[in-house]
């Protein structure tokens, strides 16, 4: 095995890395990958019983002993009190996080503004940007600590380009591109990276009652959408993200990056 790609298997040995949303989906492939890589990975969800499954899983693809590096914590985002108490048992348990992805989002309304009821756009925002940030400044008060780390945010394709009836998920996602920004601007002379990266679709929880709304013909269509013709898959997500979040990213700050096999291109 060539030495590179030795050294790209632990990129992360020993780091403390959070990754939001890690239970399902896009975020429990990027938090299955971390711990492959030698991470201590701590997962936040609101579902208990989700996060034990992502860690089953981790322990399986693995020797008994690494099951002690993947750390689960039932905890809504969107609680700020709840988020900070999370860091601290996180600090306590394996030292402070060098590493955050920020995965955890909703979609309860695809509506344009007038039929966005004022509860679920506060419901969207509260999770999607308010929770991204109670996370981002956990993080960044421990990385400041620490002497440095990473933050990659979830976006998506919407958070670069508005899509019709997505009033409140645009907003958000636009949002979170945004607050990448700013921390990669106040924070690059500490050493902290930020970074956002913008998915096109994948076929996951979040999707699902789009893709079953939308019938055959519409899915076919969403799927020619993308230049690629085809959907996303985790996996491809996941290796964009670690690439950001490790050293091989060191001089990358602040972009956001499509990963939307042409999506964006199409549109
Ligand atoms: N799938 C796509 O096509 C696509 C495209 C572009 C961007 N994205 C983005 O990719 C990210 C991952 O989404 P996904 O597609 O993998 O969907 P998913 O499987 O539904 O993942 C969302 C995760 O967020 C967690 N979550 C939701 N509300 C939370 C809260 N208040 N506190 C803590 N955790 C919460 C959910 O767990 P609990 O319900 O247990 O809390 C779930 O694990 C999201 O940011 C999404 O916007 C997805």
């Amino acid at each position: 095995m060539s030495h590179d790609l030795l050294s790209r298997r632990c990129r992360f040995t020993s780091k403390t890395v959070v990754v939001t949303g890690g239970g399902t989906g896009i975020g429990k492939r990027i938090a299955l990958d971390l711990h492959a890589e030698g991470a201590y990975v701590h997962i936040l969800g609101r579902r208990g019983e989700r996060l034990l499954e992502a860690k089953r899983e981790a322990s399986s693809r693995s020797a008994p002993s690494d099951g002690e590096r993947f750390f689960c914590h039932e905890c809504d985002v969107s609680d700020h009190h709840r988020v900070d108490e999370v860091f601290d048992s996180i600090r306590d348990l394996t030292g402070l996080a060098s590493g955050l992805v920020t995965c955890a989002a909703i979609n309860p309304s695809r509506k344009g503004i007038t039929e966005t009821a004022l509860d679920d756009w506060r419901k969207t925002l509260e999770v999607n940007l308010t929770g991204v940030f109670n996370c981002c400044k956990a993080a960044v008060l421990q990385m400041l600590a620490g002497g440095g780390g990473s933050i990659v945010n979830i976006s998506s394709v919407g958070g670069l380009k508005a899509f019709r009836t997505r009033t409140s998920y645009n907003a958000s996602k636009f949002g979170v591109v945004g607050l990448t920004e700013s921390i990669a601007l106040d924070y690059a002379r500490e050493k902290i990276r930020a970074n956002a990266v913008c998915p096109g679709y994948v076929a996951t929880e979040l999707t699902a009652p789009l893709f079953e709304k939308m019938g055959e013909e519409g899915f076919a269509a969403l799927v020619g959408a993308h230049a690629m013709g085809r959907l996303g898959r985790p996996e491809e997500i996941s290796r964009a993200v670690l690439f950001l979040l490790s050293e091989e990213a060191s001089f990358i700050t602040g972009v956001a990056l499509p990963v939307d096999g042409g999506y964006l291109l199409k549109g």
